[in-house]
């Protein structure tokens, strides 16, 4: 039980035992030095960061980043809303996604967030239907490989985000007169480790700015950094970033905006799930969750790597880490080295802060599991469980009865 966890086992087993699983558990002392980090990283520039809410949107841990003086980014309506409700302001939010529809537009034209990131030109021809206001950002897309999981990789060419080049220069020289250019915005994907892509892509931002004599109030360089799921340094290295990209940075000579959402709440995320059975066939041992890809779908989607402890003293086997779900892919671990459990022991989910609950699902009727935090001396639950009641009444409401 190598790692298990600074956060005290007694903890854990008490949150599960007063809560029940699955739950994730969110390690808000572990969100706080993330922050720290990254402020002594980017040390030397003037810069801010929002938090990028798709990978966590609890409103809870919404407020608490507030108090730790992150804006918030927001991907949809919904996200926007729940970032208010939080109580971040408008000029607190940065609204990025592609495809905004008329309706979006309006809200946000009437709400005036802090900016709106532009993804295409299509929607610079919409948003000019309405000639209000709007600070905008425009999404360039500096086809550069980010080498990251392609679902995740979001700045090459083929991706259906940003504009190239040549389109930003077009919007440019015809700006509609209702639309301040504040910014550029440029976002190449996710769990990015290797610096080179983050130098390509703002390089390309760099001579964009200087060909084109822009006078912009400030550059947004997105989010993407990595973070260390294997626990052998495998995390983006940030004394590499600060010593590469800080200085590229800085040349801008202009604000720099960070959307980062992995590399904040990643870490400080477990999910907690008990052993249901343990079942050995000829070929293999399976240690089947009462947790499963309807709660956490990354490794089902992107053959993601979670470290998974099982809380029991005994000997270590291979096996498979299997939820409950009725699909083969319903894999947590394949072939991972584990302490064998007995059914009923508790197993710990590590690195689920970011990407965990935000992806959950109800497939098969599975209800999503509840959060708890920590603030380092007590614990409190963030979200209750779902209830077989919840899922009904979705569909009574639906008037089909
Ligand atoms: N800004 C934009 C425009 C984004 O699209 C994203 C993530 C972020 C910021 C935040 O990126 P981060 O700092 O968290 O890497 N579901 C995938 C990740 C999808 C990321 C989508 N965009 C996963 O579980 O790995």
């Amino acid at each position: 039980m190598k790692v298990v966890i600074k956060l005290k086992m007694e903890i854990l087993h008490e949150v599960a035992k007063k809560y029940g699983t699955p739950l994730y558990f969110y390690d808000l002392q572990e969100i706080k030095r993330r922050t720290r980090l990254l402020k002594e990283t980017l040390k030397g520039i003037d810069f801010k960061v929002f938090f990028a809410m798709k990978s966590n949107a609890n409103l809870h841990l919404l407020k608490f980043m507030r108090t730790l003086g992150l804006g918030a980014d927001a991907v949809s309506l919904n996200e926007y809303r729940m970032a208010r409700f939080a109580g971040f302001l408008p000029d607190e939010i940065i609204v990025n996604g592609n495809g905004k529809s008329l309706e979006d537009l309006e809200f946000y034209l009437k709400e005036r967030p802090f900016c709106l990131n532009v993804d295409s030109y299509e929607e610079i021809e919409k948003l000019n239907k309405y000639g209000s206001k709007m600070r905008i950002a425009l999404r360039i897309n500096p086809d550069v490989d980010a080498k990251t999981h392609p679902h995740i990789s979001t700045g090459l060419k083929e991706n259906k985000f940003g504009m190239d080049i040549k389109t930003v220069s077009k919007i440019v020289k015809n700006l509609p007169p209702n639309l301040d250019l504040a910014g550029i915005h440029c976002h190449i994907g996710s769990q990015i480790i290797d610096v080179e892509p983050f130098v390509e892509a703002f390089r390309s931002l760099k001579k964009f700015v200087d060909d084109e004599d822009l006078d912009l109030q400030f550059v947004n360089i997105g989010g993407g950094w990595g973070i260390d799921y294997f626990k052998d340094g495998d995390g983006i290295d940030l004394k590499n970033y600060k010593n590469t990209i800080v200085p590229l940075l800085s040349s801008f000579g202009k604000p720099i905006y960070l959307e980062l959402g992995r590399f904040i709440v990643g870490s400080a995320g477990y999910l907690l799930t008990h052993v249901t059975e343990v079942k050995h066939t000829s070929d293999k041992t399976f240690i089947v969750v009462d947790t499963s890809m309807a709660d956490l779908i990354r490794p089902t989607l992107y053959d993601a790597y979670h470290r998974i402890e099982f809380l029991s003293n005994s000997d270590e086997i291979m096996a498979d880490v299997v939820g409950r779900v009725c699909e083969s892919g319903d894999t947590l671990a394949r072939e991972r080295k584990v302490n064998l459990p007995q059914v009923g022991d508790l197993g710990v989910i590590h690195d689920v802060g970011a990407y965990g609950y935000s992806m959950a699902s109800n497939y098969n009727l599975s209800i999503r599991p509840a959060e708890v935090a920590y603030d380092g001396n007590d614990f409190f639950i963030i979200r209750r469980r779902e209830t077989f009641e919840d899922l009904l009444n979705f569909m009574q409401q639906g008037g089909g009865e």
